[in-house]
C-alpha cells in the first residue's frame, strides 16, 4: 500500500489504516529511540507519520487514544535533514602542557611579525564537555540548528533545539543574520536524575553527561528532547551579517546581552602566565562546577587579529584548547571483594571510603587481577615499583575522561602496621569450585560453570543485554530477581516465563512486587517480540568466553544460518578435520577463540538446542559481493555516535569490506566522526574519500 494519503478511504478503512500505522509507528520509535538502530529511513518515517496526520484529519472521530501525532506535541517530527553551515564549524587544536601555550602564543606572535614583548591579551573560557551546536537566527527569529557533523554539514535538529530553555527563537537588536555557536551539556545533578528515570523505566541510561546531552539532542522526536534537561553555552559565532563587536570578550557580553547564557567564568588574560593562572584556578574548581569541563579554551581578543591569523585545515590559529590533566585523589581502601563474572573470571573489587574524583563519587575501583594486586605485571615485572596493595591502604584513584576509576599508586608510608598481604582465593566464592589459573592467564576462574549461580546469573544479564537479546524490560536487575525465586534459571526459560508465570497460572509476574498487570503483559509481548532474532545475536548472546560482537558477526556471516552454525561446531568438536579448519580460516578467528566456542557449545548443546527451539534464527547476510564496499579498505576515526565502533567494523565487513587501524595509499575510505584528527588531515593529503557517520549509514543503507 502507498504511504501517501489517499482521500477515497471509507470510515473502517481509516480506522485499520489508523491502527496499522499506531503500531508500525510505535515500532520504528522503539528502533530508533531506544535501540539507536532506526530500522526505516528518516524519510520513511516523515512520509508515514503525514499519512496518519492526513487521514485523523479527515477523519477526526477516529484519532486513536495512542495517536502518533500525539507523541511530538504540536510540530511533526523533524528526522534529521542536513543543513550546510554557511561558516564552516571549526575544531580546536589541544594544549597538553605549559610549554604547549608558550608555543601557541609565540606561534601568534611569530605570525603576526609581532616583538616578543609586544602585549597579547586573550579570553580563557572552560571548555564544556558536551556537543557543539549552531543556530542560525534570520531577523531575530531561529530559523535553523544544526550539530557540526563533519564541520561542513550537520544534522538538522531545530526542532528539538526550540525545546531547550537556554536556546532564545527569537532575539531583539540581533544583527540580520546571526549563527550563534556553543555547546549543549547536561549538568550533573540532572544528569542523575535523567539516568534515575531511564533505569526505573527499564530504559538505556547514559554513560556520561556528555553521551546523555548527544543522545538527547539527536531525538527524532523533539517531545522527548523536551523532557531532557539540556542546557547551553553560546561562545562563538559563525556567519554574521554585522560584527558583534571588536573583541572576543565584547562578542561574548554582546550574546548575553541578546539573551544568551555565556558561561561567567570566562575572563581577559594578558599574556601565558596569566592563561595558565585562570587554567589552574579552574581546574581547582573543576569537581564543584557542577558540569563537566575537560580543559580551558583560549582565544585571541582582539577581532581584527582573529581575522588576520585566519584559519589552518580544520582549527583556527587563534585560538587553543589546554586540556586539563588526569584527576586524581586518595582515598582509603577498606576491602576487597571478589566478583564472579559470566565467563568465571574472578575479578578483584576494591571498596573505598567515598571520595570525588572529577566531580563523581567514586567507591569502587576495579583491581584487575592477583598480579595486579601484589604489584607485578603479566611478565612478573614490577608495578608502582613492586608496591603490593592492602586492606586499610591509601590509595592514589585517577579518571582521565569519562573511563572508570581505577587505582595508580598506594602510600606505605601510611600503611597500617597490621595491614597484611592479600591473598587471593583459591576457590570460587559463589559456589565453592576450585578457582584456577591457567597457564599465561592472568586470571583465575571458578571451574564451577553452569552450577556455579555467579556464573548462571551473569550468563542471563549478557543474554538479555543490549547488544544480545535486547528484552524491553528484563534488565539485570529483573533478571536477578527472576533468579532468586528461580523462575529465570537459563536462557530457554525466558520463553516459557508466560506459560509458567503468566494469566492464568497459580503464580504470575503481574503479582510479583514492582510489577503490574500492565508491566506484565508489555514483558511477555517483549519476549515474544525477539523470538524472531538474528542469527549473530543468537551467538553473542550465548556469552560464550572469547565471542564478543564482531566474531559472532564473522561468524554469522561465515555461516549464514542456525543449522549452518550448529551442524558445524558439533562437527569440529575434536578441534580437527574439515570442519575445525573451516572454522580456522575464519579471518579474525584464532585458536583461543575456536576451542572455546566449540568447547563450551558441545558442552551446552542441550541447553542451546531447547532455547533455539523457541525462536525463529534470522539467516545471516553473507558478504554481498556487490556491496557499495565490497573489496575496499575502509578506516573508521573519531565518535561514532549511532553505534559502536566494533559494530562498525563488523558491519562492514560483514558487506565484504576490509577495515584498517590507519591511513594509507590503500585506504579507498574514510569514515570520519567528530574529533577526527590526524587520520582525516592524512586521508586529505592522500585524496581519500571522507565521509561522516550519516554518509556510511546511507552508504551501506542502514
Ligand atoms: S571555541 C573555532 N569555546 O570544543 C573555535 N569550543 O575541541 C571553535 N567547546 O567543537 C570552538 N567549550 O564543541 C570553543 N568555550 C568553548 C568551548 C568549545 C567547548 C568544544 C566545541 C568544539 C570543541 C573543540
Amino acid at each position: 500500500m502507498s504511504d501517501t494519503p489517499v482521500p477515497e478511504l471509507t470510515a473502517a478503512e481509516a480506522r485499520a489504516e489508523l491502527a496499522r500505522l499506531a503500531q508500525v509507528l510505535a515500532r520504528a520509535d522503539a528502533a530508533y529511540h531506544r535501540d539507536d538502530a532506526p530500522e526505516i529511513t528518516d524519510a520513511a518515517y516523515d512520509a508515514l507519520k503525514a499519512r496518519n496526520a492526513a487521514i485523523e484529519a479527515r477523519f477526526p472521530a477516529l484519532v486513536r487514544a495512542d495517536s502518533p501525532s500525539a507523541r511530538v506535541g504540536a510540530a511533526p517530527a523533524d528526522g534529521f535533514g542536513k543543513i550546510r553551515h554557511a561558516q564552516r564549524m571549526l575544531s580546536l587544536a589541544n594544549a597538553f602542557s605549559a610549554q604547549d601555550v608558550a608555543d601557541f602564543v609565540a606561534g601568534i606572535r611569530r605570525y603576526l611579525g609581532l616583538p616578543a614583548d609586544a602585549p597579547l591579551r586573550f579570553t580563557a573560557e572552560p571548555k564544556i564537555d558536551g556537543l557543539s551546536l549552531s543556530l542560525r537566527y534570520e531577523s531575530g527569529a531561529l530559523v535553523h540548528a544544526a550539530t557540526r557533523g563533519d564541520g561542513e554539514t550537520g544534522e538538522d535538529v531545530t526542532a528539538n533545539a526550540r525545546t531547550v530553555d537556554d536556546i532564545p527563537t527569537r532575539l531583539r537588536g540581533a544583527p540580520d543574520l546571526l549563527e550563534v555557536r556553543g555547546e549543549v551539556y547536561m549538568h550533573h545533578d540532572d544528569f542523575a536524575a535523567l539516568n534515575a528515570r531511564q533505569a526505573e523505566a527499564a530504559a538505556k541510561t547514559f554513560a556520561n553527561p556528555r553521551n546523555a546531552a548527544a543522545g538527547s539532542l539527536r531525538q527524532l522526536d523533539a517531545a522527548i528532547t523536551r523532557a531532557r534537561p539540556l542546557r547551553f553555552l553560546a561562545y562563538g559565532w559563525g556567519a554574521l551579517s554585522d560584527p558583534l563587536a571588536d573583541t572576543q570578550m565584547g562578542a561574548l557580553e554582546r550574546l548575553a546581552a541578546l539573551g544568551f547564557a555565556v558561561n561567567p567564568l570566562t575572563r581577559r588574560c594578558d599574556g601565558v602566565d596569566a592563561l595558565l593562572a585562570a587554567h589552574a584556578e579552574i581546574e581547582a574548581q573543576r569537581a564543584t562546577l557542577g558540569y563537566d569541563i575537560d580543559g580551558m579554551v583560549y582565544k585571541l581578543d582582539d577581532l581584527g587579529l582573529q581575522t588576520r591569523l585566519g584559519m589552518r585545515s580544520t582549527t583556527p590559529r587563534w585560538a587553543i584548547a589546554h586540556k586539563f590533566s588526569a584527576e586524581t585523589a586518595w582515598t582509603r581502601l577498606e576491602a576487597i571483594d571478589i566478583q564472579v563474572g559470566r565467563t568465571g573470571a574472578l575479578s578483584p573489587v576494591a571498596r573505598l571510603t567515598p571520595v570525588t574524583v572529577g566531580g563523581v563519587v567514586v567507591s569502587n575501583a576495579t583491581l584487575h587481577n592477583e598480579d595486579y594486586i601484589a604489584g607485578r605485571d603479566s611478565t612478573g615485572a614490577p608495578i608502582r615499583e613492586g608496591r603490593d596493595i592492602r586492606v586499610g591502604d591509601w590509595v592514589e584513584l585517577y579518571r582521565a575522561g569519562d573511563v572508570i576509576p581505577k587505582i595508580r599508586d598506594v602510600d606505605p608510608a601510611r600503611r597500617p602496621a597490621d595491614a597484611q598481604p592479600y591473598t587471593f582465593p583459591t576457590t570460587c566464592p559463589d559456589c565453592g569450585s576450585d578457582a584456577v589459573r591457567e597457564q599465561g592467564d592472568s586470571v583465575r576462574r571458578c571451574t564451577g560453570g553452569l552450577i556455579c549461580p555467579a556464573q548462571a546469573v551473569e550468563r542471563l544479564k549478557h543474554f538479555v543485554s543490549r547488544k544480545a537479546f535486547d528484552i524491553d524490560g528484563l534488565g539485570a536487575k529483573q533478571i536477578e530477581a527472576f533468579w532468586r525465586d528461580g523462575w529465570i534459571t537459563r536462557p530457554s526459560e525466558i520463553f516459557t516465563l508466560k506459560d509458567r508465570f503468566g494469566p492464568g497460572c497459580p503464580r504470575q509476574v503481574r503479582n510479583r512486587e514492582g510489577w503490574g498487570e500492565k508491566s506484565a503483559d508489555n514483558l511477555f509481548a517483549a519476549i515474544d517480540a525477539r523470538r524472531r532474532i538474528a542469527l549473530a545475536r543468537v551467538i553473542f548472546a550465548l556469552g560464550i568466553r572469547h565471542v564478543g560482537e564482531t566474531s559472532a558477526a564473522l561468524l554469522a556471516s561465515r555461516y549464514g544460518s542456525w543449522d549452518a552454525f550448529r551442524t558445524a561446531m558439533i562437527a569440529a568438536a575434536p578441534q580437527s578435520g574439515e570442519a575445525w579448519d573451516e572454522l580456522m580460516s575464519i579471518d579474525g578467528v584464532g585458536p583461543v577463540l575456536a576451542a572455546s566456542l566449540v568447547t563450551s557449545f558441545n558442552a551446552e548443546l542441550a541447553e542451546i538446542d531447547a532455547l533455539a527451539a523457541h525462536l525463529q534464527i534470522e539467516d545471516a547476510e553473507r558478504p554481498a559481493a556487490d556491496s557499495p564496499v565490497a573489496g575496499k579498505t575502509l578506516v573508521f576515526t573519531g565518535t561514532l555516535e549511532r553505534m559502536t565502533r566494533a559494530e562498525a567494523k563488523a558491519r562492514a565487513e560483514a558487506l565484504g569490506a576490509k577495515v584498517a587501524g590507519s591511513v594509507s595509499a590503500k585506504t579507498d575510505l574514510l569514515i570520519a566522526g567528530p574529533g577526527a584528527g590526524s587520520k582525516a588531515k592524512k586521508a586529505a593529503e592522500l585524496g581519500v574519500e571522507v565521509i561522516d557517520e550519516d554518509g556510511w549509514l546511507r552508504l551501506i543503507g542502514a
